[in-house]
């Protein structure tokens, strides 16, 4: 399998493969926004406020697996403002100058997009709290005992930050945010609906069996039903007339080695690693990271939310359980499933049995 379909699947990666075709499926307002309606209708609200009130909307932390429109929000928060929007993230701030700077070249309510919050460092995280608190900048001048620290005040701005797990975030900067959503993963008819919307814009031809059997592999994830919708298209167009139905989509998700629940071989190969080298659980994800030789973090955040979701992997405290639904799943594709480990839970005697006696009618 080449690396790009290796990693198809795999919503935490750039599109910047595609800039040009993911810049023009993604929505540019609410209105377009399909999908999150809670997160939609809370945040309508939040800047027709601060619009009539003609003040920067308070700062929104979004949170949630990869690929589920962070930054397209944060686009979409600046278009509706009618402001403009400067994008970083966590890592890219190494040093408080770097954030000093971005913070005094920001306009009067514009909005300030930071990616991976949570991975800002302290230094950087205490120049952000006054930043954020009261649009002021403390800069240290000079060095040793003559030093001082001169406050700056910056012109009103929004912070969007956007991270896998609100628990990440350090307490004193989760707690400068006047809103918090949680991006969940998408239901089957408004992946469905934003596969339809992609194929309109991309002037693709589908049927309406092929969008709904894309957005079944797609993971909750609308990253994803938009990259495989790219991939089928070149599949229906190379091996076909372009036109995309649903052979087209069975046969490149043969091709691409993606199963009917939308796994992938990296996603049968973590379940494959629980089931065939742990007894199926419960295993630490460290020791799983070591076996599949992946990130911790790419693990905890790619991967799992999806399994989790599905029913496929359980959390405990002892570490990860494959499910019996997982090693089904396992054995209908023909890979080698292994009697669990773990005992069987001891089923209680059930209630009429055990006041009517076994095999008494109720
Ligand atoms: N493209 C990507 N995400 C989308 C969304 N939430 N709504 C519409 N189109 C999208």
């Amino acid at each position: 399998m080449t690396d790009d379909a290796s990693r198809i699947l795999a919503a935490d990666l750039l599109d910047e493969s595609d800039p040009v075709i993911e810049t023009t499926l993604r929505p540019r307002s609410l209105d377009e926004y399909i999908g999150q309606r809670e997160v939609k209708a809370n945040l309508a609200i939040l800047l027709s406020a601060a619009r009539q009130r003609g003040e920067a909307a308070d700062h929104v932390l979004l949170y949630g697996p990869p690929g589920l429109g962070k930054t397209t929000l944060a686009t979409i928060i600046a278009r509706e403002l009618g402001v403009n929007v400067r994008y970083t993230s966590g890592p890219a701030v190494e040093r408080a100058g770097d954030l000093a700077a971005i913070l005094t070249a920001l306009d009067e309510r514009d909005v300030l997009f930071i990616d991976e919050i949570h991975r800002l460092n302290r230094a950087v995280e205490e120049i952000l709290y006054p930043a954020m608190e009261d649009f002021a900048l403390d800069v240290m001048i000079g060095k040793g005992p003559s030093a001082r620290s001169l406050r700056l005040t910056l012109k009103p701005f929004t912070v969007v930050g956007a991270t896998t797990r609100a628990g990440r975030i350090s307490s004193p900067l989760r707690d400068r945010f006047g809103a918090t959503y949680r991006l969940d993963f998408y239901e089957q008819p408004d992946l469905t609906a934003i596969v339809r919307r992609s194929a309109r814009i991309l002037e693709v031809e589908i049927t309406p069996a092929a969008a709904e059997a894309i957005a079944r592999r797609g993971r909750g994830t609308p990253r994803i039903v938009n990259r495989l919708l790219k991939r089928v298209r070149d599949h229906a167009q190379v091996h076909g007339d372009g036109r995309v139905d649903e052979t087209a989509v069975h046969e490149a998700m043969r091709a691409m080695e993606i199963d009917d629940e939308g796994l992938d071989a990296t996603d049968r190969k973590l379940l494959a690693a629980i089931v065939q080298k742990f007894g199926s659980g419960p295993v630490g994800v460290a020791a799983l990271a070591a076996v599949l030789a992946e990130e911790v973090e790419t693990i905890e955040d790619v991967y799992e939310p999806f399994l989790l979701r599905l029913g496929f992997i359980d959390r405990t405290p002892q570490g990860r359980i494959a499910t019996e639904a997982a090693r089904q799943h396992l054995a209908r594709l023909g890979i080698e499933v292994p009697p669990p480990r773990r005992p069987e839970p001891e089923m209680p005697p059930l209630w009429d049995e055990a006041i009517l006696g076994p095999g008494e009618p109720a």
